[in-house]
């Protein structure tokens, strides 16, 4: 029998304020899955994928991930499980703008004490698979925002990650640029690489996920299959 990589029971994360942020959410999402989170503005989608990331606890309920209790994870550990368990992308790339791209995309290795010349060898295969390493040595504010995101990208693989988390990848980015990360995200699904991401961008749940999970209100609302020719 094969585990989830993701297994959300009974999360609720509340604010002291206001209707619940996510509300008794339970959900399990298996390797090698590309699950699209829609849902309108408010609706839960980037607490669900913080609470998958560390980043935030729920208020009740479990999260976990490749067999770790996320939501029981102390200060520390939560670092250790991100660096080991995660890649993030964000809407605006949160590059690091005095470092070169390569550095960027080194930098999740050096955290997990990888050696600089593995690190520097796994880099440049990234960047080159990316289709970016031209731009290996240049700093990210000269880069386009497509390229820009594709770096991101190769930051979040460096580790290889069981785990690829975006909140809203294409969110920041021109129809061309979002082009690119959309190809990019199909590729590596197709590779086998487990998905989970966010988005208002029905083109990119359309042409890269395998399954759409709607909130409303802080609840699955409709968990669907997509039919794609491959
Ligand atoms: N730190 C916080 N304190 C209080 N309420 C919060 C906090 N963070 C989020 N919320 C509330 O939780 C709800 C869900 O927010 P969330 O950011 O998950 O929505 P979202 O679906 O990602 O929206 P968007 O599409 O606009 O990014 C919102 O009503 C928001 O106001
Ligand atoms: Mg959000």
């Amino acid at each position: 029998m094969t585990l989830p990589v993701i297994e959300l029971s009974d999360v609720s994360r509340r604010y002291d304020e206001g209707p619940p942020a996510l509300d008794r959410v339970s959900l399990k999402i298996m390797a090698g899955e590309a699950v699209a989170i829609l849902g309108p503005s408010g609706s839960g989608k980037s607490t669900l994928l913080n609470l998958v990331a560390g980043l935030d606890r729920p208020s009740s309920g479990t999260v976990t991930v490749d067999g770790v209790r996320v939501d029981e994870l102390g200060e520390a550990g939560s670092a250790r499980y991100r660096r080991a368990k995660v890649g993030m992308v964000f809407q605006f790339f949160n590059l690091l703008d005095d470092l070169t791209v390569a550095d960027n995309v080194m930098l999740p290795a050096q955290l997990a004490g990888m050696a600089r010349g593995t690190a520097q060898t796994r880099a440049a295969e990234l960047l080159g698979t990316l289709g970016i390493d031209r731009h290996s040595r240049a700093y990210p504010g000269r880069l386009s925002g497509g390229e820009r995101q594709r770096v991101a990208v190769a930051r979040a693989l460096m580790n290889r990650p069981p785990l690829l988390l975006a909140d809203e990848p294409t969110g920041a980015l021109d129809t061309a640029s979002g082009d690119e990360v959309r190809q990019l995200l199909n590729d590596l699904h197709a590779d086998g690489q487990t998905i989970v991401l966010v988005t208002h961008d029905l083109a990119l749940a359309e042409s890269c996920a395998t399954r759409t999970v709607q909130l409303v209100d802080g609840r699955v609302a409709a968990d669907t299959a997509v039919e794609r020719a491959r």
